[in-house]
């Protein structure tokens, strides 16, 4: 089994024990970033779903303090689910999450909560007044389906959230309710947007800057700065988080997505194990941040032996790219003040078959950032038109193992001496599509080698990255933190996190290299290595 203690990640977000899943209402306040979650006080299972909290000032470093939301009113007496926070506009910052109020179907009302004491810049207590709950599924709305509520925005002396939910056979649905007061909400009777997806969870609503501006805009913010809006939702039937690119109309209170195909496309935050995220503005450092739930990979006796289970992802700056079809995503700055000793390679060209070891530092939690260069591209494999457009499987059929044109090319991270042990993450390109001029090009984490452990989830996570190949240069980052793999590629314009548990590779026998198994040189133009300090972790 794996109980290993070398598994336990250093410096990604972790309480010292028990089960977490969502984030929730993150927010700055009074210098300090909070971060709240779902969690099981009593043990490394899903159940007895608390909000936990945690401070930072930082992004980095976290101090646990007590849970602030629990059950106490008839209106979440069986669970406090996920929600989010609002800032009001005399700064007070409030807090809306689904509460199950029956025992014995998961009926879900919505709640909100209020800080008692507005000068503690940790906010440790949180009131329930006595109006909960504020929003309860009427005639027509999926009860036990029905829960999430987004960060508020305000316009026209109105405030609006969205709640997810599913309608008919399968559609997910985002509604819209309406409040002057924030106490009495009433719904708009069309949703803001909904797809043949299956139910809709942990819906995020928010307005970005023009494309390829960095900055985050406050989620009430409207006019010219808010031309276009990014939603997203969880999808509960396939464990992911998708999102479009779109235009709000706020007379209309509809959404459209820029993509009519957008629904069905699915561009991802992320094509590994990340789920139920949540975005906020942070007025510090104006921008916009997103935080997601990394699931564990093992099994859930495995977990029990441990005594923990889940992670939250490193959280990343997002904002609009330059093409303005897709979102960037890139580790906030925060994270490189843990980087510690580093090692870099220069000009190093990899032959065809041919793995280069990185020396010289350890790599079991390190940061790890290259640019590669493609000799040729003349030598690109066909893309099987079955397989075309979906990352997925393409990845699946042609995995690190498989020997390709020009790639597969990349990292072997968390690999063991002799390389039994090794997750390879990786780009392969291939010919133009047909109808298409550039080069396709396939991001991809392979980790069915990544453990000699047997009873381990290990599936390949692929996505394409939207990116001109054609002058051979590529980047790719890997956040490795011991039982984790996160990974962006071309600058943020593809991401993928991975759990993988070695039982060879781990602590110092953790080793790094870079790889290539093409058919085309591939020249590492500048790959440097960091050691990554442990930050404070909750007391952990
Ligand atoms: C998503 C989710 C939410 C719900 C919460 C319960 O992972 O299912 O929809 O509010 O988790 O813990």
């Amino acid at each position: 089994s794996i109980i290993d203690p070398l598994l336990r990640t250093g410096y990604h977000f972790q309480p010292r024990k028990n089960w977490i899943n969502d984030p929730n209402a993150p927010l700055y306040y009074k210098g300090w970033y909070h971060l709240f979650y779902q969690y099981n006080p009593k043990g490394a299972v899903w159940g007895n779903i608390v909000w936990a909290h945690s401070v930072s000032r930082d992004l980095i470093n976290w101090m646990a303090l007590k849970p602030a939301i629990e059950p106490s009113i008839a209106s979440d007496k069986y669970g406090c689910w996920s929600g989010s926070a609002t800032m009001l506009p005399d700064g007070t910052p409030t807090i809306m999450y689904t509460g199950v109020n029956r025992p014995d179907v998961n009926y879900q009302v919505q709640n909100v909560a209020y800080p008692r004491n507005k000068s503690d810049p940790l906010l440790r207590e949180w009131d329930k007044p006595s109006h909960n709950p504020i929003i309860v599924p009427k005639a027509g709305i999926n009860a036990t389906q029905f829960r999430d509520p987004t960060t508020a925005w305000r316009a026209g002396g109105h405030w609006r959230l969205l709640i997810g939910s599913v309608t008919g056979p399968a559609h997910g649905v985002a509604y819209v309710y309406r409040s002057r007061d924030f106490k009495r909400w009433t719904r708009v009777e069309r949703p803001l947007h909904s797809a043949a997806t299956g139910m809709w969870e942990c819906p995020d609503f928010y307005p970005v800057e023009a494309a390829g501006r960095r900055e985050g805009l406050d989620t009430s913010v409207s006019g010219r700065r808010a031309r276009k809006y990014v939603l997203k939702n969880s999808l509960d039937l396939r464990r992911y988080d998708y999102y479009t690119v779109g235009t709000y109309d706020r007379r209309a209170e509809r959404y459209v997505p820029d993509d009519p195909a957008g629904d069905e496309r699915h561009l991802r935050y992320d094509y590994g194990n990340f789920y139920a995220s949540k975005t906020f503005y942070d007025p510090a450092k104006r921008r916009r941040i997103l935080w997601g739930w990394a699931n564990e990979s093992d099994t859930s006796a495995d977990d029990v032996a441990k005594g923990w289970a889940g992670i939250q992802a490193i959280p990343r700056t997002v904002w609009l790219d330059p093409s303005g079809k897709q979102l960037l995503q890139w580790p906030i700055e925060e994270v490189e003040a843990l980087r510690g000793k580093s090692v870099t390679v220069k000009h190093r060209v990899i032959k065809p078959g041919q793995h280069v070891e990185v020396t010289g530092l350890q790599t079991a939690q390190a940061d790890v950032e290259v640019t590669f260069e493609v000799s040729s591209l003349a030598g690109a494999e066909s893309l099987d038109p079955e397989l075309a457009g979906d990352a997925q499987r393409l990845c699946g059929a042609r995995g690190a193992a498989v020997e390709g044109g020009v790639g597969p090319f990349g990292l072997w991270v968390l690999a063991s001496a002799d390389r039994q042990e090794r997750t390879a993450v990786f780009f392969r390109v291939f010919r133009p599509a047909r109808g298409g001029d550039k080069p396709v090009v396939l991001m991809c984490t392979d980790p069915t080698k990544s453990s000699l452990n047997p009873n381990l989830y290990q599936p390949t996570f692929a996505g394409f990255v939207d990116t001109d190949i054609s002058d051979g240069k590529i980047s790719l980052r890997s956040l490795i933190d011991r039982s984790v793999v996160e990974s962006f590629g071309a600058g943020g314009k593809t991401c993928i996190l991975s759990r993988v548990y070695p039982s060879l590779a781990t602590g110092k026998n953790a080793r790094l290299y870079v790889f290539n198994g093409g058919k085309a040189d591939v020249k590492v133009s500048r790959l440097t290595a960091w050691e990554m300090k442990k930050p404070l972790m909750n007391g952990a």
